[in-house]
């Protein structure tokens, strides 16, 4: 008996022993250890570090690591290596609110996420406070809900009107680009989480996204495409970026040496990890080249990349160094983590706080485009005609079936959607029920009928996708006059939906409808033949047609997607509870193409037709390639620079007040300069206003647009007779243009003029700095064009 128990005490001892030496070996992952731990991994170990791990995309056989780590819904996850201590990290998306599955099978409790405000209506408040709470909101459902990271900022430029995905992105301008941007990474990050700015570079079009070439210019590049990245790294410091699908000047982004390595990391210093986007094993392009390219983490992974990267090394053609940089990068992302952290999270985020959010965010990012002094409806500032709007009739099937956000994976479940009719009832306005009726009957008709119609392979037809845009319904003139007769207004919603994989189209997309059109005519004609007015509320991502039909209603509101309390947002700038303060961030042309990059834009002729040749033998523009020969003439660098009419010009949009500026100065100080201009609220209502400082840079070796966006500012609530002075200061490396031949940044010595406007098409106020000298920065020679491009200049 004591020999017995002798022999297991002395194997518990050796047990003991063993498992403390085997401790002491294997170190277990912290902030301060990454040293130890990296030279503890096996290759195989490192290998699988960099592959994605569990994702809602392949079955369990085709991922490298274990499902249970993933939150369901989410796009993917950093496999976990438990013999280290490292954990899964889980990445959602993104942008607009924490994209999972809602529901759970066998899980009575819910997981619905705040529907934000989309990118362009964030973009559209100019306002970084704000979107920095946003982002705040968003970070903390981005935890609350077990994740890491969230997939954004939407990062691209809206180098066309029609591609698909502008809805998440910010602006034609790289500036607002970047701030708004470096304000959503700071909100986000500031709760402990993580974003991936995206998608690193030149990601303008869907069609053909993950082929298609983006050939473009060194200066167009440096100065648009990446410039927004580029404020967003310095200023906030991005956890991660995703690289993006397509190639750029001939190399697929997350194989680009240039790009992920010599301009992010050399030129600007980013720390943090690059991810691809969700594509795994790509043709053409081997993950041993993504690894040494910078390429930190493969998404969404499979098990065969894992494979390559030891081949890789035992065959020589991939050095270890360059593995285990980026092992290095990912132990360094990973101990920020509140995976690695183990926060306690609820799966209970608090939907009613960030539902306040979202509310003011929309309110602010919602542009007015068109008041005849209609607006405001039911308030002490309304005209006589307007103090009293009880009964709003509604037309157009988005008034009832209202869009928060885009489709694809910028779709978010939120719990529930305010539309116009819910939001006009919460601030007391009601409508006629014949209308509520007929399109409460065709939305459940329409719905029933696209989900027996769709097509299985089809997965932008798919309920996943998010909402889908139906017909309108013709109505007759007769049931709208009968309308006019019982209500004192009628809102018609034009609604337009987008997303990813798919560009618009003009016809149909970017213009409206002849249905669309016979609405807007008709309604009017009947409202106004007895004396009541109209307004149109846009609840479309991105741009669309307006010249044609915007003289007939009283007032339009771009109201974007702009978030799951939209209708209730609508409500606060149609009653005056909030007086309008968007802006907006890119131009609104008369036509399609009057923008010189259509040209060479995939039209919607060529959707979905993945051959590259017209049947003439033609390449088909925008497959395959596309080339940038619009170069740096995008949005108003070209409208302002060529003196082309448009609909309505950058950085415009209306206020129910009315604002005074005073003289500005501009003094150069140490590496900047600085702008101080006040601002007078002169009007009755209290409101905010977007200072925009526009500058046009002296002659010198380069050709510049005639005047660009360097800074601006909102001011706070002014009160009537308040006033607020800003201070501005724009670092002189902002003022550069980028000078190809000298691979370098150039500010050029001489006179700059300032011109600070309330849109760039009304400048209110002038002051001049001089540059005694140039400014200048030197750079990597990084993505040259591989063909000549044609690009559109001034003086040819
Ligand atoms: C999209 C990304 C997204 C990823 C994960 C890709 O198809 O381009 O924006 O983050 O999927 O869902």
């Amino acid at each position: 008996m004591q020999i017995i128990k002798l022999k297991t005490a002395t194997a518990c001892f050796m047990m003991l022993m063993t498992t403390t030496i085997y401790a002491q070996q294997v170190p277990q992952l912290r902030a301060d250890n990454i040293d130890d731990v990296l030279k503890a991994m096996t290759l195989e170990e490192k290998a699988k570090l960099l592959v994605g791990g569990a994702n809602k995309f392949f079955s369990s056989s085709a991922v490298v690591g274990n499902e249970a780590t993933l939150v369901q819904g989410a796009a993917g996850t950093s496999p976990e290596i438990p013999r280290l201590g490292i954990p899964a990290t889980v990445l959602t998306d993104g942008p607009a609110g924490v994209r999972i599955d809602p529901t759970r099978k066998d899980d009575t409790q819910t997981y619905y996420a705040t529907a934000f405000p989309i990118g362009t209506c964030l973009a559209s408040t100019w306002n970084t406070e704000l979107v920095g709470r946003v982002g705040e909101a968003i970070g903390n459902e981005t935890k609350e809900y077990r994740c890491d990271v969230i997939l954004g900022p939407g990062m691209n430029l809206h180098r066309n009107p029609l591609c698909g995905r502008n809805f998440e992105y910010y602006s034609e301008d790289p500036l607002v680009t970047g701030k708004i941007a470096a304000a959503y990474i700071n909100g986000v990050q500031r709760q402990g989480a993580g974003v991936s700015a995206k998608h690193f570079a030149v990601n303008s079009q869907e069609t053909d996204r993950t082929g298609v070439d983006e050939r473009v210019s060194q200066r167009a590049a440096r100065e648009l495409y990446l410039r927004g990245f580029e404020i967003a790294v310095r200023e906030s410091n991005p956890w991660t970026i995703m690289s993006s699908y397509n190639r750029v000047n001939g190399e697929y982004s997350m194989g680009n040496h240039d790009l992920l390595t010599k301009i992010l990391r050399d030129d600007w210093g980013f720390k943090g990890i690059v991810m691809s986007d969700w594509i795994g094993i790509r043709r053409g392009l081997t993950t041993v080249s993504e690894v040494q390219a910078g390429n930190d983490l493969m998404e969404p992974g499979q098990p065969a990349q894992v494979q390559e990267i030891i081949a890789g090394v035992k065959n020589g053609h991939l050095d270890i160094k360059d593995v285990d940089r980026n092992v290095r990068r990912m132990l360094e992302y990973i101990v920020k983590t509140p995976s690695f952290n183990k926060y306690p999270y609820t799966n209970k985020p608090d939907l009613k706080a960030h539902a306040a959010i979202t509310r003011q965010a929309a309110c602010e990012g919602i542009v007015l485009l068109k008041n005849n002094g209609t607006l405001p409806w039911n308030s002490q500032f309304s005209t006589h005609n307007s103090q009293s709007i009880k009964t709003v009739a509604l037309f157009g099937e988005n008034s009832y079936d209202f869009f928060s956000g885009g489709t694809g994976s910028g779709c978010v479940h939120p719990p529930y959607v305010v539309d116009m009719l819910t939001g006009l009832k919460n601030a007391g306005i009601a409508s006629p029920e014949t209308m509520t009726d007929i399109y409460r009957k065709y939305i459940e008709y329409a719905r029933v009928k696209f989900q027996a119609e769709r097509h299985p392979g089809k997965w932008f037809q798919q309920e996943y996708f998010g909402q889908q845009k139906y017909p309108e319904i013709g109505l007759s003139p007769i049931a709208i006059e009968r309308e006019a007769g019982k209500a004192d207004a009628a809102i018609i919603t034009i609604g337009r939906q987008a997303g990813e994989g798919i560009d618009r189209d003009i016809t149909t997309e970017f213009n409206l409808v002849p249905e669309e059109k016979a609405l807007i005519m008709d309604v009017c004609n009947a409202f106004h033949a007895v004396g009541k007015p109209v307004v149109v509320v846009i609840n479309s991502g991105s741009v669309i047609e307006t010249a044609s039909w915007s003289g007939y209603p009283d007032a339009i509101i771009c109201a974007w997607q702009p978030g799951m309390e939209g209708g209730n947002s609508i409500a606060d700038l149609l009653t005056g509870k909030v007086c309008p303060s968007g802006r907006l961030t890119m131009t609104w042309p008369l036509a399609a193409t009057d923008h010189p990059s259509t040209k060479n834009f995939p039209l919607n002729d060529d959707l979905f037709s993945f051959s590259n040749m017209k049947n003439d033998g033609r390449p088909v523009p925008g497959h395959d390639f596309t080339n940038h020969e619009e170069d740096i003439y995008v949005g108003y660098r070209y409208f302002d620079t060529f003196g082309r009419t448009v609909a309505y010009p950058f950085g415009y949009g209306l206020s129910y007040t009315t604002f005074d500026y005073s003289k500005p100065t501009a003094k150069v100080t140490g590496d900047g300069v600085t702008v101080t201009i006040t601002i007078k609220n002169t009007g009755s209502m209290a409101g905010k206003e977007v200072v925009q400082v526009y500058v046009s840079a002296p002659e010198g070796q380069l050709e510049k647009p005639v005047k660009e966006l360097k800074a601006f500012a909102k001011t706070h609530e002014l009160q009537p007779g308040e006033s607020q002075t800003l201070v501005m200061t724009i670092p002189v490396r902002l003022l550069a243009s980028f000078d190809e031949a000298n691979s370098q940044w150039l500010s050029e010595a001489g006179a700059y003029n300032v011109q600070i406007g309330a849109n760039i098409a009304d400048v209110r106020a002038t002051a001049q700095f001089k540059l005694t000298k140039a400014y200048t920065e030197k750079t990597s020679n990084a993505l040259q064009p591989k063909q000549k491009l044609n690009v559109l200049r001034q003086t040819k």
